[in-house]
């Protein structure tokens, strides 16, 4: 109530066990025949007649589920020009604002069924999945507004001016939405460059802000590949940026940015969320079943495709080899596949150059040595981009090399005495994003959540999902060419994700 407001309380989602409207949505899902299309939403400009390509079901790629068009220079450079005059937004109350971003809250749960539909096809979510990504986006949406419109704040928001967006396809609503609703709430004009992954999605979302109210300058949408990204992020007319997805792709435009002064003479502001390389601690004290159901959602569910995701299990060697068959009886459960059926656990991964780049790190590791295990029904047979649920053993873990941003668990044993390195093993990989510790004991809880550098730690429970307006999210390191020692002080000023 204090953050939404007393009338407001987090989105419902829907209720994936009412049979009624899950025939609605399957039958949402396999309308097939209806093209999504994505391209450059700029005032004053056609885009019809720029080349389109088509965007691919991760799951089915056979199954084209509709086209952009990518922003021409022209587009990028009229986006930028009407951006540049836009008087309207920024002019408005911060109250005013905030009713339009909460309309546009009831029309994305209005539009619910559409926008998990094209979830799934678009970027293989499971149901499970796509909805809680369109309640996240609703939450971002009333959030954002609510901060700049209480008393306190109105008289200390400040609009920078041009804001450019830059989304991941791992959350291409949720995430995209956030950025989005944040940047407008404090009265800024916005460009949102979507990943080129995810273009449908986006559209249908700015479609939406603009029926609820937004004007059309104060956000326009550049669908586009990294050289969209890399033309706007160069423009001396942006103000400011937010960006997540990949740290390669974070440093670059740290370095760029670092380079140049915005318009006011001020340096451009960054706000960036990228990679993680999280662990769990498992004490000999804790719950195994409780440890393993929070296992395998915070490394498995989306596919491992969420920067929080579980990529390192430290468990103690008491108790080691009855957790890991416990998972290997767990993962031999999952069901991977289509992610269009609601029995689906772990959909695909996003394209195929994903799955290459985590199975040549599966074969990596299977030719160094390490012992590997995938269970028995883990091969799907369906032309999509799948990768089996893996388990891989090291003995260090600086051997895991970078993040894998897949269904990829390493397990680290270690011993008691080790309790106080293994943690710093961690913080020295220079990610510093999420931790979890599973443990009964109390001044282990309290040691360990004291020893990582991570900024979201969770106990007792998974480490994935923050929820927005109760937990903050947001990383607290700057890795170093792949690695350092200490993590850099809080860099990113992100409030929530
Ligand atoms: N906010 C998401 C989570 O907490 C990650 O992107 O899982």
């Amino acid at each position: 109530e204090k953050i939404f407001g007393p009338s407001r309380r987090n989105s419902q989602g829907l209720d994936l066990t009412d049979e009624c409207m899950l025939e609605t949505l399957d039958k949402s899902l396999r309308e097939t025949d209806h093209t999504y299309i994505s391209r450059p939403l700029i005032a004053h400009y056609d885009a019809s007649g720029d080349a389109t390509r088509p965007v691919i079901n991760p799951a089915d790629h056979r199954d084209i589920v509709g086209q952009v068009t990518y922003a021409s220079d022209a587009a990028i450079e009229k986006a930028l020009g009407n951006a540049d005059q836009e008087a309207t937004w920024s002019k408005m109350t911060p109250a005013a604002r905030r009713d339009i971003l909460d309309k546009c809250a009831d029309a994305l749960e209005a539009h619910m069924i559409e926008l998990i539909a094209l979830l799934v096809r678009e970027a293989g979510k499971t149901y499970a999945n796509a909805v809680g990504e369109v309640r996240e986006a609703v939450d971002f949406l009333r959030y954002y507004g609510a901060q700049v419109a209480t008393k306190d704040s109105e008289a200390t928001i400040t609009p920078l001016g041009i804001i450019l967006c830059i989304s991941p396809w791992n959350f291409p609503l949720a995430i995209f939405t956030g950025q989005i609703a944040a940047s407008l709430a404090a009265g800024n004009a916005v460009i949102a460059k979507p990943a080129e992954e995810t273009p449908l999605i986006a559209a249908m979302a700015v479609r939406l802000f603009h029926e609820s109210g937004v004007p059309l300058p104060a956000l326009q949408l550049l669908p586009g590949d990294g050289d969209v990204g890399a033309a706007l992020v160069a423009d001396k007319r942006i103000d400011g940026v937010m960006f997540t997805g990949s740290t390669k792709v974070g440093k670059l435009i740290s370095g760029v940015l670092l380079g140049r002064r915005g318009r006011t003479g001020q340096p451009v502001s960054f706000i960036a969320e990228t990679g993680g390389q999280n662990a769990m601690l498992v004490d000999s004290s804790s719950l195994p079943e409780q440890a393993v159901t929070d296992i395998i959602a915070s490394a498995f569910d989306s596919a491992g495709q969420r920067c929080s995701a579980l990529r390192v299990l430290l468990v103690q060697d008491d108790c080691a080899e009855h957790v890991i068959d416990m998972l290997k009886g767990a993962l031999d459960e999952i069901s991977v596949g289509d992610p269009s059926q609601l029995s689906t656990d772990i959909g695909p991964v996003i394209s195929e150059e994903a799955k290459s780049r985590i199975e040549d790190h599966i074969a990596a590791m299977r030719d160094a040595g390490r012992v590997i295990w995938q269970p028995k029904n883990g091969l799907v047979q369906q032309a999509g981009w799948f990768v089996p649920p893996t388990i891989i053993e090291v003995g260090r873990v600086a051997d895991i090399g970078q993040e894998v941003f897949g269904p990829v668990l390493h397990v680290r044993r270690f011993e008691r005495q080790e309790l106080s390195s293994v943690i710093d093993a961690v913080n020295a990989t220079g990610y510093a994003l999420t931790f979890g510790i599973q443990s009964r004991v109390k001044s282990t809880i309290q040691h360990a959540t004291s020893r990582s550098h991570a900024g979201n730690i969770y106990v007792n429970r998974n480490i994935i999902g923050a929820t927005v307006g109760s937990q903050p999210f947001g990383g607290r390191a700057f890795p170093a060419r792949g690695r350092r020692r200490g993590a850099a002080p809080r860099a990113t000023a992100r409030p929530v994700r």
